[in-house]
């Protein structure tokens, strides 16, 4: 059900030196819902993730732990970034990883391309590196450290020493990209997003940009560069290519032209990795820049950014465990402006998980089902002439439909939601208002009965759909339970940009008995 109009997504790779957490699985999930709102639609989806396995980060991991650098991501790799995914129900269509030669072939080609085309020289370096980032810092996040690290330079987002690095290292002009940079996020106003980071880019860019070091010689684990086996290539622009070599760059040109260019979703914290030098190494190299770049926010416990290396991070399974993988995906993707910081509390997920899934959207569902057992025999009734209360649903949800597509568009993953959720209340509403019980006990009112039903039914069968990105286990479980699978064939074929239509679910569809979609959790 392609419909030709290409959306090729991606998440970052992910640094495997140490185990996923909460922040990595946030930005995988949004990436996730996207796909599978696109997919839905009838684009040509593809869901890139994967891992970045090069570079000194990775091997003093590996160094601490007594193994290879080789053998520590392997094992990193499978026993905990593959399971991430299962945990949290993403439906990926590729998966890659930066040691795998189908990547560091393409990207030795790649980088002699640039060589070949000039922007490439060999000079002398010397500058503060912090090995938690990868990267050579400028000044503006150079700060002095405190306590332990009294006296000596720390990094800003990891607060630890840098170090001072003096190397020969070859170079990439990207100081001549500046003009092309700015004139491109002045024509494509959508490049960059939110406005808060397309801002902060362009004032960085602004302000003028520095060649980048792109080998280093200290030490080997990486991409050895082609012309100078003495190097290899610098992490970050070996992992910014993955994003091309996943989909062909170098070997397939059909299957690249069929994907390229990617939409990419990242954190801030690596926002000016991709929105100013990955487009310019597109640039030079001839190739189409980015079609967009979204950065949101941090994931923030007790005030602070949440991270492995400061202590914070709380593993996903933490929570699927307690709340199971739908909980995790609507808590993220609704409690938080994509685009924005957000705090997390396992109060705040109580709560959210207790007034919205159970009481509101979950019940919703048990109590109109059931009723339709109770009253009906279980059988979709077919509804009667509509009142305008009635006609006030279909609207409420022809609106939400158009409304969450249009902030999907947006990236607007909490819009979206909040936007489909207006349908959860609005039905609540009507079923309290229209009290089906006591229509129930007169025969003069069974028509009646039958409408607010049926109304009931369709509005949770536009629910299911236009859920099911967000919440694929407990959605399924509706569709099901509705009937609805057998009359109108599975869940993820149903078309999204046409859930708002009335009308869809066929009355006399047999509806199958619900357990609680979210059911009460104990607390420890
Ligand atoms: O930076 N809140 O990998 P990484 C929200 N390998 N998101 C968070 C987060 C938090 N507290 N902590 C992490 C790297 N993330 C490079 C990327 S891409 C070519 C190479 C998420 O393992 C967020 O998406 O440090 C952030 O950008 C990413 O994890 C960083 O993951
Ligand atoms: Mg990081």
């Amino acid at each position: 059900m392609t419909s030709g109009r290409s959306f090729y997504i991606t998440t970052p790779i992910y640094y495997p030196s140490d185990l996923p957490h909460i922040g990595h699985g946030y930005t995988t999930v949004a990436v996730d819902t996207l796909a599978r709102w696109h997919r839905q639609s009838g684009d040509d989806t593809w869901m890139l993730t994967g891992t970045d396995e090069h570079g000194q980060k990775m091997l003093r991991a590996a160094a601490a732990n007594g193994v290879t650098p080789q053998e520590w991501v392997d094992k990193l790799v499978t026993e905990s970034w593959f399971p991430l995914l299962e945990t949290l129900d993403v439906a990926n269509d590729d998966f890659i990883r930066t040691t795998q030669p189908r990547h560091e072939e393409r990207v030795q080609q790649f980088v002699q391309a640039l060589l070949d085309r000039g922007y490439i020289y060999a000079g002398e370096y010397e500058a503060l590196y912090c090995v938690g980032c990868e990267e050579f810092k400028p000044e503006a996040e150079i700060v002095d450290g405190t306590g332990p690290f009294e006296g000596l330079k720390v990094c800003a987002i990891h607060s630890k020493p840098l170090e001072l690095l003096q190397e020969k290292n070859y170079f990439f002009k990207l100081s001549e990209f500046q003009d092309r940079l700015l004139e491109l996020y002045k024509t494509e106003p959508d490049f960059v997003r939110p406005e808060s980071a397309r801002n902060e880019v362009v004032s960085f860019v602004r302000s003028g940009l520095k060649d980048l070091s792109i080998s280093r010689s200290a030490f080997d684990w990486g991409i050895t560069v082609p012309w100078d086996s003495s190097h290899v290539i610098y992490v970050w622009v070996d992992a910014l290519l993955n994003y091309a070599t996943a989909v062909g760059y170098g070997t397939d040109p059909e299957q690249f032209a069929r994907r390229w260019p990617a939409f990419h979703v990242v954190g801030k914290d690596i926002l000016r990795f991709h929105a100013v030098i990955w487009p310019a190494m597109l640039m030079a190299a001839g190739l189409d820049v980015p079609r967009g770049v979204f950065a949101h926010g941090w994931l923030l416990v007790g005030g602070e950014k949440m991270s492995k290396s400061k202590l914070t991070g709380i593993a996903p399974t933490e929570i699927t465990d307690v709340f199971g993988s739908d909980a995790y995906r609507f808590y993220f993707l609704s409690a938080i402006a994509f685009g924005q910081d957000g705090s997390f509390s396992w109060e705040d997920l109580s709560a959210r998980y207790q007034a919205e899934l159970a009481n509101g959207f979950g019940n919703l569902a048990s109590r109109s089902v059931a009723m339709i057992a109770k009253y009906f025999e279980g059988v979709v009734p077919e509804p009667g002439a509509y009142t305008e209360g009635d006609l006030s649903i279909q609207r409420i949800v022809a609106d939400a439909a158009a409304n969450a597509d249009a902030a999907v568009e947006r990236f607007r993953i909490d819009e979206a939601i909040a936007a489909i959720w207006t349908i959860v209340d609005a039905l609540n509403g009507y079923i309290t208002e229209n009290e089906p019980w006591a229509l129930a006990k007169d025969e003069a009112t069974r028509e009646r009965l039958g409408t607010v039903l049926y109304t009931a039914a369709e509005g949770l069968r536009a629910l299911a759909v236009l859920l099911s990105p967000v919440m694929p286990a407990s959605t399924e479980k509706l569709w099901h339970a509705l009937g609805a699978a057998e009359s109108l064939g599975r869940l993820q074929d149903q078309p999204l940009r046409e859930a708002g239509a009335w009308g869809v679910l066929r009355p006399g569809s047999t509806v199958q008995a619900l357990s609680p979609l979210f059911p009460r959790v104990e607390q420890a």
